[in-house]
């Protein structure tokens, strides 16, 4: 191992290979983990055959290379997409084609590659290389949207001259770059780990019961179109699936998204502020915890058309209502040793706008995203936040993953609940 490189000593390393003309770039992939001191072991789609031979990386990788999801003369193979998922610490598809993404974005699984990626636990990085145009296409833009909301990470293509002679973005990135963002991914991954490890004896909220909303909501103006907004879900469900680890009796509320529910969670899906609303004032009196973490529309169209509205004049109006403050609502009936929790994302005099919200819907703690910083918000997996509290305190926490941001919030949460008490 070089001084510089990255250290991924012991780690283990899938790395899929699939049918672009960069597939010979995988060699000085695998040299550079191997290098690192990982163990490589390596999938090739029957396309990758076409550019690089399993000799080839199976040699480099000092491992087995695996091609095809049946094979001929090999017992005990037809698990082995299992149990390569179990061994993997990270899984990296480089180059990707547009058709393995396509595929994995819509969870084919018609080849080792792609049946082991469906098996795997562990976290996949998947970097593109095509043509200009194939990168650029909608369609296939798309699914790596969709690779993203599944929680894969996704390098983006590099810029430069493609072996069609056009030049433009669909260079699978440089192996250096590959081993880096795989070892920045390891060490991420390996803190959400320790985080959940130490505390997979922590039961602080065993028999309580905890009501979670996460998401956008919809809001129809005609049976086609709605008013939305742009949260993942990602926050509220990290709060359900912390809770639970807990102990915690959780169920989660939520507006449209593509996640996965988490473990021993019970979940509600809505579309609309009012049905959120109905759920939740339903749960209210029965819960010790509220993280309100859905990202309610504020209005709805006041009237959904019957059918889908045309587009006869230049100008539409549309005539919009105040939904329901569920928060607030539940802020007015709480009972005493009850615990509220809201979540504010404010663009401008923040800190004093989540004070005023905190106060007005009579809240315990109040969760400020800053929009300022790169990272943090609706969308990516990691958020910066402050947490106020009724009694006047502010702390920034770090910017950090979501599930870690969450198991803070449930830290502070619960220790002043029990300072509380004592
Ligand atoms: O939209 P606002 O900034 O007031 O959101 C603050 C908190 O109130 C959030 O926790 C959000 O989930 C909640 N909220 C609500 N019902 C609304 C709007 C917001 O419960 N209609």
């Amino acid at each position: 191992m070089s001084a510089s490189s990255p250290d991924l000593s012991g780690r283990h390393l899938l790395l899929g290979v699939t049918g672009s003309i960069a597939a010979y770039k995988a060699a000085p992939l695998i040299r550079r983990f191997k290098d690192a001191g990982a163990e490589v072991r390596v999938l090739m789609t029957a396309g990758a055959e076409r550019f690089i031979t399993p000799l080839t990386l199976g040699t480099l990788s000092e491992g087995e290379v695996l091609t095809d999801i049946f094979p001929e003369n090999e017992e005990g193979s037809w698990t082995k997409h299992v149990t390569l998922g179990e061994w993997a610490d990270l899984f990296v598809v480089a180059p990707a084609t547009a058709q393995t993404i396509a595929k994995l974005a819509h969870g084919f699984c018609d080849s080792m590659l792609t049946a082991t990626a469906l098996s795997a636990r562990c976290p996949l990085l998947v970097c593109p290389a095509m043509d200009r145009e194939m990168y650029r296409h909608a369609a296939t833009q798309e699914n790596l949207e969709r690779l993203r909301e599944i929680g894969y990470d996704v390098m983006p293509a590099a810029h430069g001259e493609l072996a069609s002679g056009l030049v433009g973005k669909g260079r699978m990135p440089e192996p250096e770059a590959i081993r880096t963002r795989v070892a920045k991914m390891l060490d991420e991954s390996q803190s959400v780990a320790s985080t959940l490890g130490e505390r997979s004896d922590n039961r602080s909220l065993e028999g309580t019961s905890v009501l979670v909303t996460a998401g956008p909501t919809q809001e129809p103006f005609d049976p086609v179109r709605v008013l939305t907004n742009r949260s993942t879900g990602t926050m509220g469900h990290a709060l359900a699936q912390s809770a639970a680890r807990r102990g915690g009796q959780v169920t989660l509320v939520t507006g449209p998204t593509t996640l996965s529910p988490p473990e021993n969670v019970e979940v509600v899906r809505v579309e609309t502020a009012e049905e959120m609303n109905d759920v939740v004032q339903a749960h209210r009196e029965t819960a010790d915890f509220v993280f309100m973490a859905a990202a309610v529309a504020d209005y709805a169209p006041a009237e959904t058309a019957d059918a889908k509205l045309k587009k006869d004049d230049d100008d539409l109006v549309l005539h919009l209502r105040r939904t329901p403050d569920i928060l607030k609502e539940i802020g007015k009936h709480k009972r005493p040793g009850q615990t509220l929790v809201g979540f504010a994302m404010e663009t401008d005099n923040a800190h004093e706008n989540a004070r005023r919200k905190l106060e007005e819907k009579n809240l315990d703690w109040i969760v400020l995203n800053d929009l300022t910083e790169e990272g943090a918000g609706f969308g990516p997996s990691t958020n910066r936040v402050t947490l106020l509290s009724r009694e006047g305190t502010s702390e920034d926490l770090p910017l950090m993953p979501k599930l870690e941001v969450a198991e803070a919030i449930l830290d502070r949460v619960l220790a002043a609940r029990s300072e509380e008490r004592a």
